[in-house]
């Protein structure tokens, strides 16, 4: 199977406040405030093929059929604990999405992403989620989540992040061939530790102040 595109999400409005995030002095409240301002500017390009149906309105003149969103059959998955992060911006844009939850940490000697925390709302399989993950690095938390989320049948999922590195592309395209993934940039690789370089370090960690 060719895998789905992966959708670099370009616009100058992003990459400015990208380049701001990855500054190392970048206070904690800046990280956050930026990280929440390009979540809203990635919701746009994530829900941009949304499915829609029409409603009847009657606007001050006449009788209309327009389009909505049905915002409920969208779920955010958050991978926790960075996955938050990306959570209100998301909601700001699609106020009426359920949100489910799944927590993963590294093994820090093996890399491997271990579960501690599975939760996602009712009826999956008439919704679509929407994987969230700042940090795309050696993809192996990204395709445990996405391997557990597939067991309750969604209608379709898309992964979006911030950051991702070749090596965790990869091994999502591998594993999870079918699904999109949107990024605001793709780095150069991994460090030894599994960090992206040049990345912009622990994104947990910044976003929370926890270093
Ligand atoms: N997780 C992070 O927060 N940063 C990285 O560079 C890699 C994984």
């Amino acid at each position: 199977m060719e895998p789905a595109p992966v959708h670099l999400v370009s616009h100058p409005l992003v990459q400015h406040k990208l380049t701001l995030m990855r500054e190392k002095d970048r206070s904690t409240n800046s990280f956050r405030r930026l990280l929440h301002e390009i979540s809203v500017l990635m919701a746009y390009e994530v829900t941009r093929e949304m499915p829609m149906r029409m409603v009847e309105i009657e606007t001050p003149l006449e009788k209309m059929s327009s389009p909505v969103i049905d915002g409920r059959k969208t779920v955010f998955v958050v991978i926790m604990r960075a996955g938050s992060g990306f959570l209100d911006g998301m909601l700001e844009v699609v106020p009426g999405a359920r949100v489910g939850h799944i927590g993963l940490y590294r093994d820090p000697k093996t890399l491997v992403a271990v579960e501690y925390y599975f939760k996602m709302p009712h009826g999956m399989h008439e919704r679509d989620a929407i994987v969230l993950d700042p940090m795309l690095a050696t993809g192996n938390s990204a395709v445990a989540a996405v391997e557990r989320l597939k067991e309750t049948q969604p209608k379709s999922i898309r992964f979006v992040c911030l950051l991702a590195a070749p090596e965790g592309i990869a091994n999502m395209q591998r594993h999870h061939p079918d699904v999109p993934i949107y990024t605001a940039a793709i780095d150069r690789q991994l460090d030894s530790h599994g960090y992206i370089v040049p990345g912009l370090g622990d994104a947990g960690d910044r976003i929370f102040g926890t270093k």
